[in-house]
C-alpha cells in the first residue's frame, strides 16, 4: 500500500514535470514515505530523515525535505520539532496535493507546509500510475488502490486512527483505472485496500446476493488485456461464501488468497478484538480449498501480543502445522500509542518475543520449502515480469499462487504467460525451463 501510494505521488510529480533523480545528491526534492505500524519502521525513518538532511544541509542547500503517510499524519509537527530541517509534512489524505505543495516551496511562496487535515475524496485521489517510467522495466503487474482506511480496531493497530474510516472508491472509477492500466500493458492487478471484503459496504451494498467486493471483481474480471486479479488483505471475519466461490467461477482470479490470521488462540483473537475464532478460520479455509485444492493460503501473525503464553503461542504453531501456510509474515508485536493493547497487562519481554518470532519463523520456512520442492516437476502457468532481482541474466515470473519462477529466457517473453516446468527449489524461489516454447 505505501509503496501504491509513494508511486501515485511520484507519477503526479513526473505528470508535473520533475524528473526521478538518480540518487540522493542529485535531487532537489526528497520524500520519506513512512509506515507505522511497528515502531522499528518509524525508527527506520526517522533515521533515514536524520542521514540525509545531514548530508544535504550540510552545504547549505535547500532541498525540499518532506515526510509522508501513516507517520507524517500521526505524529505530525512533533516531526518538525524532532527534525527542524524537514519543510514538508503530507498526511494520509493529501498525498495528492504532494505536487503542488513542493511547488509552492520551491518557489518560496511558503517556508513549511504541515498538512494532515482529514480530506473529502482522498479515497479516489491515488490513482496515477507510472507505467515504464521507473526504470526501463516494462510494467506488466500494478496495485490499484480500491478504498482508504479501516474501521475494525484491532486492539494492536494503528491504522484507523492514521488512515481515518473506511471510504470506498466506486466501481467505475477503479474499472477505468484498470483499463487505462491494460491499455498501458498491464496483464495483472492486484487490488488493496485494508480490509478489501468490507470495500463498498455502505456505498455500494448487496445486490444479487454478492457483496459490493465481488461485482468490483466481475467488473474488473470483463476487462480485456487483464489477465489475473489479486487482491489483499481480506479479513476473515466477513468473508462471505460469495467471494469463496468467486474463485470457483471467475478463471482471472488466480487461487492464492492471503488472509491474515494473526494468531491461533482464540483468547488472543478477542483481547485482538479480531471478530472470528480459529475454528471460522480453518472452516474459510477449508472451503477455499474444497472450491479449489490448488488455493494458496498466505497469511500474516503476530507473536508476543500482551498477555500471550506458551500455551497460545503453541495453539498458533499448531494451527500453522494443521493449515500449512504457504506463506507466513510474522511480525513481533509492537506496542503502538494510543492503541488498547499498549495499556493492557501481560506485556511480553522483548527476549520471550524474540525467541517465540524465531520459533514460529523456523517452522512456517519449513512448511513453505517443503511445499515449494513438492512442485518439482509440475508444469505452471508464469506471467513473466522481467529480469530476475537476482541474477539480472535470467528472467523472473510468478505463478497464479504467487511463486516466484526463474528461468531462462528471452526479452520478448517479458508480459506473456507462459507455462514452465519446475526444475529446482530454494527456500522462497522455483527455478523453471520453459515448456513447448513455440507454443507460447
Ligand atoms: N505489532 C506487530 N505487528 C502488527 N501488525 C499490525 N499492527 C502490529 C503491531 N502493533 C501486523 C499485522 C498486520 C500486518 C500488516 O502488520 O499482522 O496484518
Amino acid at each position: 500500500m505505501n509503496e501504491r501510494d509513494s508511486e501515485a505521488v511520484t507519477a503526479q510529480l513526473v505528470a508535473k514535470g520533475y524528473s526521478l533523480a538518480g540518487d540522493v545528491d542529485a535531487a532537489d526534492v526528497i520524500l520519506l514515505n513512512t509506515c507505522s505500524v511497528r515502531d522499528a519502521a518509524e525508527q527506520k525513518a526517522l533515521n533515514k530523515m536524520k542521514a540525509v538532511s545531514g548530508r544535504v544541509r550540510k552545504n547549505g542547500s535547500n532541498v525540499v525535505l518532506g515526510f509522508m503517510g501513516c507517520m507524517a499524519q500521526s505524529r505530525g509537527v512533533e516531526l518538525v520539532d524532532q527534525l527542524p530541517d524537514v519543510d514538508l509534512v503530507v498526511g494520509t489524505q493529501k498525498f495528492h496535493r504532494t505536487a503542488d505543495f513542493v511547488d509552492d516551496l520551491l518557489d518560496g511562496r511558503r517556508d513549511r507546509i504541515i498538512d494532515t487535515d482529514e480530506e473529502q475524496g482522498s479515497e479516489a485521489a491515488i490513482r496515477d500510475h507510472l507505467l515504464n517510467g521507473n526504470t526501463s522495466k516494462k510494467s506488466v503487474t500494478a496495485f490499484v488502490s480500491i478504498m482508504q482506511g479501516c474501521n475494525q480496531y484491532c486492539t494492536f493497530c494503528i491504522v484507523p486512527y492514521t488512515r481515518g474510516r473506511e471510504r470506498s472508491r466506486t466501481i467505475d472509477d477503479i474499472t477505468a483505472e484498470c483499463r487505462e492500466l491494460a491499455a498501458g500493458g498491464v496483464k495483472e492487478v492486484t487490488l488493496l485496500g485494508q480490509i478489501v471484503n468490507s470495500y463498498g459496504k455502505r456505498e455500494i451494498g448487496v445486490k444479487d446476493g454478492k457483496s459490493a467486493f465481488v461485482q468490483l471483481i466481475e467488473a474488473v474480471h470483463e476487462i480485456n488485456g487483464i489477465e489475473r486479479i489479486r487482491f489483499t488483505s481480506p479479513h476473515p471475519k466477513g468473508y462471505g461464501d460469495d467471494l469463496v466461490e468467486a474463485y470457483g467461477r471467475l478463471p482471472k482470479l488466480v487461487e492464492h488468497a492471503h488472509i491474515p490470521v494473526q494468531s491461533g488462540s482464540n483468547r488472543m483473537l478477542k483481547l485482538m478484538h479480531r471478530g472470528y475464532t480459529r475454528e471460522r478460520f480453518t472452516e474459510l479455509i477449508d472451503k477455499l480449498r474444497g472450491i479449489n485444492p490448488a488455493m494458496s493460503i498466505g497469511t500474516d501473525i503476530i507473536v508476543g501480543f500482551p498477555g500471550e503464553t506458551e500455551g497460545d503461542f503453541e495453539e498458533t504453531l499448531a494451527l500453522c502445522r494443521e493449515i500449512e501456510f504457504d506463506n507466513a509474515f510474522i511480525f513481533k508485536y509492537s506496542q503502538r500509542r494510543n492503541t488498547p493493547a499498549a495499556a493492557m497487562p501481560g506485556q511480553l519481554p522483548e527476549e520471550e518475543i524474540e525467541s517465540r518470532h524465531a520459533r514460529l519463523l523456523k517452522l512456517v520456512d519449513e512448511i513453505r520449502a517443503r511445499k515449494l520442492r513438492g512442485q518439482i516437476g509440475v508444469n505452471l502457468e508464469i506471467l513473466v515480469e522481467g529480469p530476475s532481482r537476482r541474477n539480472p541474466a535470467r528472467l523472473e515470473g510468478r505463478t497464479r499462487c504467487n511463486k516466484i519462477v526463474v528461468f531462462e529466457g528471452t526479452k520478448r517473453h517479458v508480459g506473456q504467460i507462459m507455462k514452465v516446468q519446475i526444475t529446482e527449489a530454494t527456500q522462497t524461489t522455483l527455478y523453471g525451463e520453459p515448456v513447448a516454447l513455440s507454443q507460447n
